[in-house]
């Protein structure tokens, strides 16, 4: 069974083997975390995106993290919150299905989440991260994975979060 941690600070500084990152569709960069991994990972992560073309909602593709010190990013899109009835759990939950596969395709053994959806796309904090935790612990036991990282940007986040790995 792999770790589940949960961290406070900036992603684009995990030394782990993955982080995944909250895109959008276009995979054309942005603000939030998505800004955050493309400036330090360099202007060859847009190109690498560029050269995929897109993600569809829910799902997930994978590329080098160049100056990263993550070897890879998986960039995964979450639902916009529209109230809640509009298929945004499931879309949530496939994401981090979806990036757990490929996660366990490239034998990575440690990786980093953002709290994909919270920020702009405006999805409720906790009920986010009852997805988040449920999904990935489906998971956990399989293949190389020893460490998962639920990276958080604010303290309301990592307490969030945190209670809920503990209780579950
Ligand atoms: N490290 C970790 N987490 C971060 C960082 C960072 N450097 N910067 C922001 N966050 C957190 C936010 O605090 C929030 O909890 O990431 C979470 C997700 O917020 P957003 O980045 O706004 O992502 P999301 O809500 O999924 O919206 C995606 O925003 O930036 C655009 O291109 C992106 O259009 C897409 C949309």
């Amino acid at each position: 069974m792999a770790n589940l941690e949960v961290f406070e600070g900036d992603i684009t500084g995990l030394q782990v083997d993955g982080i995944v990152n909250a895109a959008n569709e276009a995979l054309a960069g942005g603000g939030g975390v998505d800004g955050a991994i493309h400036r330090a990972a360099g202007p060859e992560l847009l190109n690498a995106c560029r050269a995929i073309g897109g993600c569809p909602t829910g799902e997930a593709v994978i590329t080098p993290g160049f100056k990263l010190s993550a070897r890879y990013v998986i960039h995964t899109v979450g639902p916009i919150w529209r109230g809640g009835q509009s298929g945004e759990a499931e879309l949530l939950a496939s994401c981090y299905r979806n990036s757990m596969r490929i996660a366990l395709e490239n034998q990575i053994h440690s990786i980093a989440f953002p709290s994909i959806s919270t920020g702009v796309y405006g999805y409720p904090l906790e009920a986010a991260a009852v997805i988040a935790v449920d999904t990935v612990r489906e998971w956990a036991e399989e293949g190389s994975l020893e460490k998962i990282i639920f990276c958080c940007y604010d303290t309301r986040a990592f307490n969030v979060y945190k209670e809920i790995v503990v209780s579950q």
